[in-house]
């Protein structure tokens, strides 16, 4: 580990905090050492072991085929190198789905490797699940909007919340989860407007956006895609943060100073 990274650790606490003082949260996905050496110095908040090491990664063209084992690797690996950021990671598709006790078993797992917080995809279906592991002292992060891990069934990765009565939807399974004690929600692909009313429904909560506007606690973005790494068509939200920066740590700067000043996301540009 190098010994020039004199930063404080995050805690769920200092999270908490950063929320009501309304600083911006900067998150990446994260899934080696040597990124997460580079990402935590560079003062990104919280690293996301996402299953979307399944398609960046691993060249699947979806999250589905992720295993609790690849997972728990990843964590372990990124967990050796980030002493600072607050680590969250993924309960993989099939890995949660059955209830309470399957997510319990798996979520042990990831912390075993090194999590602070494990993320689950769903909506009030999840909430026992939350609630248990609330109660068990495991931290959990919700996802609602385009949840990837169900994109079969949502017809492709498409924009959430576009009617009425989908928007009222989310809006409702947020409050459930946050009555189970999910302490943070990422909102995927959603109309600015949404993501807004999401957080004023839930103001506790602290909120990630991605594709989901300006309102929320903070902003992650998938590593391969803010760095220009990424082939084919990108969605809209996504800014390339290596151009003109020079280098990867500096393009990682640039992105944590972009969220904490409010740059990024732009509204006018990125808003559904
Ligand atoms: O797996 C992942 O990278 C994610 C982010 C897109 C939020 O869930």
């Amino acid at each position: 580990m190098s010994n020039h990274n004199t930063r404080k650790p995050l805690t769920l606490t200092k999270l908490r905090e950063l929320h009501t003082t309304r600083e911006p949260i900067a998150m990446l996905t994260c899934y080696d050492a040597t990124f997460a050496e580079v990402l935590d110095e560079a003062g990104v908040d919280c690293l996301l072991v996402g299953d979307s090491l399944g398609m960046v990664v691993q060249g699947h063209s979806t999250t589905l085929p992720v295993t609790l084992d690849q997972m728990v690797y990843h964590t372990a690996c990124v967990a050796r190198r980030a002493p600072a950021a607050w680590l969250i990671a993924d309960l993989p598709f099939g890995t949660y789905g059955e209830g309470v006790e399957q997510a319990l078993r798996s979520s042990a797992a990831l912390m075993k490797a090194g999590a602070q917080m494990v993320k689950l995809e769903g909506g009030a279906w999840t909430a026992p699940s939350v609630r248990a592991l609330t109660e068990r002292g495991i931290p959990v992060c919700a996802h609602l909007g385009l949840t990837p891990q169900s994109v079969h069934a949502l017809g492709g990765y498409r924009i959430q919340g576009r009617t009425e009565q989908s928007a009222h939807i989310i809006k409702e399974h947020a409050r459930e989860l946050a009555d189970a004690g999910a302490a943070m929600l990422v909102l995927e692909l959603m109309p600015t407007s949404v993501a807004e009313e999401v957080q004023e429904a839930i103001a506790e909560v602290i909120t990630i956006g991605i594709g989901a506007g300006p309102s929320t606690s903070g902003q992650v973005l998938v590593l391969h895609d803010m760095l220009g790494l990424t082939r084919g068509k990108l969605p809209r939200f996504v800014r390339n943060f290596m151009d003109g920066a020079g280098s990867i740590e500096a393009a990682v700067r640039s992105y944590v100073a972009a969220v904490k000043s409010r740059g990024f996301p732009d509204p006018n540009q990125h808003g559904y």
